[in-house]
């Protein structure tokens, strides 16, 4: 069976396209971009209704700039609100700086734009799936493979790993971009992401049927989650390392979780957490990206000790300013082996739905961060069976615990479990 699986994914090219050097970010490679109005037009992607008669629905211009939050993302830049967070960090407006563009358009450098791209299209296609330079002409060519398509400039938004890169970096951070303290402290909402969860909530303007099936990689929900979350624990550990010893007094606090400094003194939450380890009045990592591996490693490898070892020691080699490149390594060393397991084997919805209420019930996700993650995870997992149906008023009070990060009472959460 494991091996079965093992092939197929081989026979996909998961191995081939995954293990080389992940390609370039769109934002960041060298191809030029044509802009949305070279991808609209109704015999190429701006078709009103899904047609039948090729491999795409054709409509994807149609969905993305009616319903797609990403379409509308360059005129949030002039929004009041938008406006409010520049003045505050004295900046002339939003729409025009590049540490706003970056995350809500396609802010390719100035020499990569062609004659039709326009910044104010907003996270238009291009952003996504690479500049089309190369593969404007040839991609409709029906003897072109998705693999000849890749090499020409096409971005890989098919396969997890290039996929969760590609959303991480706006929804969670970059290396060269992130969504700063400074910026939060200026108004800017908190980031949140989980990639099968945002990945369902993005309009969809694709179908995997029979086509997609035999040109590109896919997979269920849990297993996209699965390696969405190791994606998100490497990301995480990227942005700790950029972000984190940069010899300041403060670090970048928004690595940070931030319940950890933001409440009131009266309301006294603090309790001693196995996960995190730390003592009172610590700031505590965001460990939004580590937390759901836990019950990965149970479920894949009988036991999570040592993961759990390694991000305490994590926090604590942060907390104390300590050298943090063992913990890291060790981290990594852990997500490379759960990544190897969840390719070999599918891991068991069931068991993984009942190890996370386990830890809710034991108030583990006492964090709003991981608490987010849990809520994320279970919704996805009762989606298996009918599960979902028969548990909708649970389900919503398991919501309701959520819905306001700034009264969120972990004791309220874990009592719903
Ligand atoms: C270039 C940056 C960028 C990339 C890449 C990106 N997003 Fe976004 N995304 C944004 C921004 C900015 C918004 C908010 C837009 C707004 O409301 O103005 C957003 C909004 C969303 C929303 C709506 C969220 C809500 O609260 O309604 C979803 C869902 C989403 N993105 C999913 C994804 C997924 C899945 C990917 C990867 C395939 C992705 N995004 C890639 C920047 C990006
Ligand atoms: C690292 C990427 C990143 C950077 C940098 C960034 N944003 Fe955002 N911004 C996002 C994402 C992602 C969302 C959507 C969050 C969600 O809904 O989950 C968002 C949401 C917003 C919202 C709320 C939109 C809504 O519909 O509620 C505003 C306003 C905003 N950003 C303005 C700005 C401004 C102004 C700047 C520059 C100072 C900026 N952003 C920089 C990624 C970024
Ligand atoms: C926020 C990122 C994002 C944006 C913006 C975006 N896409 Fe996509 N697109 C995706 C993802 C993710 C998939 C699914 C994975 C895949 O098939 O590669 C996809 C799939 C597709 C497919 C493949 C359908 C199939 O059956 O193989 C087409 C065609 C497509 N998009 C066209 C467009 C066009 C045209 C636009 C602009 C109007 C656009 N996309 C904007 C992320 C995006
Ligand atoms: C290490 C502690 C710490 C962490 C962690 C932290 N902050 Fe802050 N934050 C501060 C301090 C200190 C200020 C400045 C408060 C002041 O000026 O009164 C601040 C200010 C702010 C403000 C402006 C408040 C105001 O009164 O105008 C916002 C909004 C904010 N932070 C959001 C966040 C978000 C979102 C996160 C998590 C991503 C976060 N913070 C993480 C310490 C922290």
């Amino acid at each position: 069976m494991k091996i079965r699986r093992l092939l197929l994914l081989l026979s996909m090219g998961f191995f081939a396209a995954t293990s080389g050097a992940s390609p370039e970010l769109p934002q960041y490679a060298d191809e030029m971009h044509l802009g949305v109005a070279s991808c609209a037009s109704s015999t190429c992607h701006g078709s009103i209704k899904p047609r039948q008669s090729t491999k795409v629905l054709q409509n994807e211009y149609v969905v993305w700039s009616r319903l797609d939050a990403h379409q509308g993302a360059y005129q949030t830049l002039l929004s009041e609100e938008s406006m409010w967070i520049a003045k505050n960090l004295g900046l002339p407006n939003a729409h025009e700086a590049d540490v706003c563009l970056d995350c809500h358009a396609d802010n390719v450098a100035a020499d990569k734009r062609d004659s039709r791209f326009q910044i104010s299209d907003g996270i238009g296609c291009e952003a996504c799936h690479g500049g089309a330079e190369h593969y404007l002409m040839s991609h409709t060519d029906p003897s072109q493979s998705h693999e000849d398509n890749i090499a020409d400039g096409l971005y890989p938004t098919d396969q997890v790993e290039t996929r969760a890169s590609l959303c991480f970096s706006c929804h969670v951070g970059h290396e060269d971009k992130i969504a700063s303290h400074e910026i939060m402290g200026a108004g800017h909402p908190r980031l949140g992401f989980e990639l099968d969860t945002f990945t369902i909530l993005q309009p969809a303007h694709f179908v995997v049927d029979g086509d997609y099936e035999k040109a590109k990689w896919h997979a269920d929900s849990v297993t996209v989650w699965a390696l969405g979350q190791i994606e998100a624990g490497r990301q995480s550990l990227r942005l700790i390392e950029t972000h984190l010893d940069t010899g300041n007094l403060f670090p970048e606090l928004s690595l940070f979780d931030c319940h950890s400094c933001h409440h009131p003194m009266s309301d006294l939450k603090w309790q001693s957490q196995e996960r995190v380890g730390l003592p009172p009045g610590a700031v505590r990592l965001n460990d939004a990206g580590l937390v759901m591996l836990i019950p990965l490693s149970k479920v894949l490898t009988g036991s999570s000790d040592e993961f759990e070892n390694a991000a305490r020691e994590l926090q604590l080699t942060t907390y104390q300013n300590r050298n943090k490149s063992q913990s890291i390594a060790k981290l990594r060393h852990l997500m490379d082996k759960l990544n190897r397991r969840v390719l070999e084997d599918r891991p068991d919805d069931r068991q993984l739905l009942s190890n996370i209420l386990a830890m809710a019930k034991d108030g583990d996700f006492s964090d709003y961060v991981a608490a987010e993650q849990a809520v994320m995870a279970i919704d996805l997992l009762f989606s298996y069976g009918d599960q979902r149906q028969k548990n909708s008023d649970w389900l919503d009070q398991m919501y309701e615990a959520v819905a306001d990060e700034d009264v969120f009472d972990p004791f309220v959460f874990q009592s719903v479990f």
